[in-house]
């Protein structure tokens, strides 16, 4: 061969092969496996069914009973300091948490706030699912010591005292009849004082007032129902790949590798898979108690509860029929629930810190440090397996799980206090 022709020749090999080694390595462009790309499908938002009915609140979608828990939602008068409401904790501008590790309403709570977007779509309610229906759920806090510590009689004597709210009340639920000698306060769950007032009412009064008090919880379901997750980077990126373009740069390399660990070696998508993140299921991934607390006995004890609900899907003030409420009455119930805790959303986390169902964790170098070396659980055993993660695999991780937060799909008017 002569001499002149060996050097272009030479030139075009290394350039064919630096073009494909760096097709091969540009860690940006991830040549997404099928497979890869049905999950990465199934993560995107356009994956994201319409809002199911729920059979056991037939206000939930009355925009009359929504600007009624709207502003229920934000009423500080709705506690015995006049001082929490749901927006003291959930708080609009932090995605509907707090920032604290522990609640603190009238007194301090043992569990961290979560967060409320998208929550509509989950068939269970608490870290433990111990409540079946957002309805049901919104009723606890009012009524619970550390939170907002009133009660269904004194919510009732401000209800029907103030000519807005009852006005408001009477659109959605029909007239308000107040029962003749109505104590103060009163409730079967109160301290010896508000039961003893509660069991010298008639059992027809009784029913009476929890009807009232469900109706509450049932307006601001259908306020909750609205807070819904927007569309984020990872949502835009989701639809261009699965949509066949591998040019999009919406994320970044360190984002797209982050992806690729979190649907594959970081195994997250075993748990928080679904348009929004998280299987609504128990798990117990071994997160330590929450110092001086018993570990959580998690789903363990929060079937039991929700079954003995009387606010329970199964219950007189339901609006459902006994074989709409499916999830209640096929409610799994086993000795690897104990200590297990449900999945939380992980969309919009970067703005929901700190993270656990006690706060335990203040970052999300943390949690993936926690996942990468899981700890042995207090109870029970850990799902969670070691992942062998290097370094700038966890940094990959955290750099994704940063994309997944973007503004609510919902009015402005509904994030802000109405107008008292
Ligand atoms: C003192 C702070 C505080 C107040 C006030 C409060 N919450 Fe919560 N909220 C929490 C904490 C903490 C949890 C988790 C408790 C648990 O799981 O045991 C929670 C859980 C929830 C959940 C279940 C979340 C999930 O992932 O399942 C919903 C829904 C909710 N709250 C709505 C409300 C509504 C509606 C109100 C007002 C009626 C309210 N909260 C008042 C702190 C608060
Ligand atoms: C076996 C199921 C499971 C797997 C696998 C899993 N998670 Fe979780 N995740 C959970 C549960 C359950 C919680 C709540 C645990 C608690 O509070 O004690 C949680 C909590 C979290 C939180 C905190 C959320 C919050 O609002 O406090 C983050 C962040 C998180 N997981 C990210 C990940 C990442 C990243 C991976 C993969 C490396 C992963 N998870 C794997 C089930 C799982």
């Amino acid at each position: 061969m002569k001499k002149d022709l060996l050097l272009p020749l030479f030139a075009s090999i290394a350039l064919i092969f630096a073009v494909g080694w760096n097709y091969l390595s540009i860690p940006g462009v991830p040549d997404w496996s099928e497979e890869e790309l049905r999950l990465i499908a199934s993560l995107s938002l356009d994956s994201l069914p319409p809002l199911p009915l729920d059979p056991s609140n037939l206000v939930a979608e009355d925009p009359a009973a929504a600007e009624f828990g709207h502003r229920l939602y934000f009423d500080t008068r709705l506690s015995s300091n006049a001082q929490v409401a749901c927006a003291t904790c959930h708080k609009p501008e932090l995605m509907f948490t707090d920032g604290l590790a522990l609640a603190v309403g009238v007194g301090i709570g043992p569990m961290h706030t979560p967060s409320l977007v998208g929550l509509a779509y989950s068939p269970w309610f608490y870290w433990d699912g111990r409540k079946d229906s957002q309805w049901a759920q919104a009723l606890a806090p009012l009524e619970a010591k550390h939170e907002q510590a009133t009660d269904r009689v004194q919510l009732l004597r401000l209800i029907s005292n103030d000519a807005v709210y009852r006005g408001m009340y009477e659109e959605v639920f029909g007239a308000l009849s107040l029962p003749a000698m109505l104590p103060e306060s009163g409730s079967p769950d109160g301290d010896a004082q508000q039961q003893a007032s509660w069991n010298a009412l008639k059992p027809e009064t009784q029913t009476d007032i929890s009807r009232f008090f469900a109706n509450l919880g049932k307006a601001i379901a259908a306020f909750e129902r609205k807070i819904l997750p927007g569309r984020t980077r990872f949502d835009d990126y989701a639809t261009a790949v699965v949509a066949g373009s591998d040019e999009d740069n919406t994320l970044n390399n360190s984002e797209k590798s982050g992806l690729k660990l979190f649907i594959g070696k970081g195994q997250c998508v075993t748990c928080h898979n679904g348009p929004l993140f998280t299987n609504h299921e128990f798990h117990n991934t071994g997160v330590l108690a929450v110092g001086r607390q018993m570990p959580s006995m998690g789903r363990y004890d929060g079937v039991r509860i929700s079954q003995e609900d009387s606010f329970n899907c199964l219950g007189e003030f339901s609006d459902a029929a006994a074989e709409e409420c499916t999830e209640l009455r096929f409610a799994r119930d086993a000795n690897d629930l104990v200590g297990a805790l449900k999945t939380p959303t992980l969309r919009n986390i970067s703005v929901t810190a700190p993270y656990m169902h006690g706060g335990q964790m203040t970052d999300l170098a943390q949690v993936v440090n926690h996942y990468n070396k899981p700890p042995s659980s207090m109870l029970s055993h850990n799902e969670a397996k070691p992942l062998g993660l290097r370094t700038v695999e966890k940094i990959q991780l955290v750099d994704f799980l940063k994309t997944l937060s973007a503004p609510l799909a919902i009015e402005q008017k509904w994030l802000v206090a109405p107008d008292y």
